[in-house]
């Protein structure tokens, strides 16, 4: 029996209700100590990406495994882990600081260390702006592109705009970069590392030759991470890797027996030859795969997701296999992790066994902003 199912049918007992995202707890703990091990080795910090999880928890594990501090997507998020204590926080995002996130930037940055990513001189201006007379408690991190050509500046404008953010009083701390072309295809992880140490490279002289020294140089991604050798990267980033996810199977940067997350759901139609109706759609699952990998599998089971509609997702049925009945529980596993826990108010964290249940609420869930 696949060790998810194993832990699925412990649970079964509890009033466990579907679609629920549950953890297994020690296959987390392994994926967290294996990561940190992997920085330690190579002298890297690791800031764990917390958008994965949005859970105090499972961030404090992470720290107390050695982490030297946590990544963040949004302001939001900041402000939930800063209000428990987290206190070394990178967003790690170019922040247009306008609404109510210049004023609440500030007040993150008067109260814990604070970095974070710029990639034009207009956001230095505006942060600047926003931090008053206090911009020297904001540190600036510069985003380069090495190649996902989403944002970030060039290696040689790095400079530049570390020069600038210190010219208006902030302090330019170093540079960081997203290797996000290396999470389509297996093949692409290596080029996408190097790509990223190039630029990183170049953009630490950049910032050499404007007289900053770059003390951050940081690095991505769950896919990557295991390429991000180069001496000059002095931090990583990954988020996936604490729960890992089919799409990370796929690329080869997890194992299945890595994967610590997945979505009981339950078999609540079967009128359909060949298919089984689960609770689980795009409100849980979101939306990432296409019909042939599936938008979500079944552990330890070839049959796949084919189609999803809010609340209802198609498993195909191989014709070698027999429909499952009406009200069967399976472990779903989603291909993308981080939209599903977004989905929940809470994880539903577990042994191997299913027994000794906890229930750890997704703290900064919906905070997009
Ligand atoms: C800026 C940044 N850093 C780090 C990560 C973590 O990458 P992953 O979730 O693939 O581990 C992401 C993911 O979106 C990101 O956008």
């Amino acid at each position: 029996m696949h060790s998810l199912q194993q832990a699925l049918d412990g649970l079964l007992g509890d009033e466990l209700d579907t679609p629920s995202p549950i953890v297994v707890r020690e296959t987390m703990q392994r994926n967290i100590e294996r990561m940190q091990a992997l920085a330690d080795e190579r002298h890297q910090h690791l800031r764990p990406h917390v958008k994965t999880h949005k859970c105090l928890e499972i961030g404090r594990l992470q720290l107390a495994a050695g982490a030297a501090g946590i990544t963040a997507g949004t302001v939001g998020e900041a402000e939930v882990f800063a209000a428990a204590g987290f206190d070394d926080i990178f967003l790690a995002y170019p922040v247009w600081p306008a609404g109510t996130k210049g004023r609440r930037i500030r007040r993150l940055a008067e109260r814990v260390g604070l970095r974070v990513g710029v990639d034009s001189f207009e956001s230095v201006d505006a942060l600047a702006d926003a931090m008053g007379d206090a911009p020297d408690r904001l540190q600036i991190v510069v985003e380069v592109d090495c190649g996902a050509r989403r944002s970030g500046t060039t290696a040689e404008q790095a400079g530049r705009l570390a020069a600038h953010a210190r010219a208006r009083g902030l302090v330019p701390v170093g540079i960081y970069t997203y290797p996000g072309h290396g999470g389509s295809r297996p093949e692409d992880r290596v080029g996408a590392a190097k790509d990223q140490d190039q630029e990183l490279t170049a953009a630490v002289r950049a910032l050499a030759g404007v007289g900053v020294t770059a003390e951050v140089v940081s690095a991505g991604s769950t896919p990557t991470v295991e390429y991000s050798t180069s001496e000059v990267i002095t931090e990583v980033r990954p988020g996936e890797y604490v729960f890992c996810d089919r799409d990370n199977v796929r690329l080869g940067a997890c194992t299945d027996d890595q994967i610590a997350l997945f979505v009981a759901s339950t078999v609540v139609s079967t009128q359909v030859p060949g298919q089984a109706i689960m609770d689980v759609g795009t409100k849980a699952l979101g939306r990432e795969g296409n019909p042939q990998r599936g938008y979500g599998g079944v552990a330890g089971d070839p049959a796949v997701l084919s189609r999803l509609n809010e609340y209802h997702g198609y498993l195909q049925v191989p014709p070698e296999q027999s429909q499952p009945t009406v009200g069967t529980v399976l472990p779903v596993v989603p291909n993308h992790v981080c939209p599903v826990v977004n989905s929940f108010e809470e994880l539903v964290v577990t042994d191997a066994q299913g027994a000794s249940v906890e229930r750890w609420p997704v703290a900064a869930r919906g905070l997009l902003g």
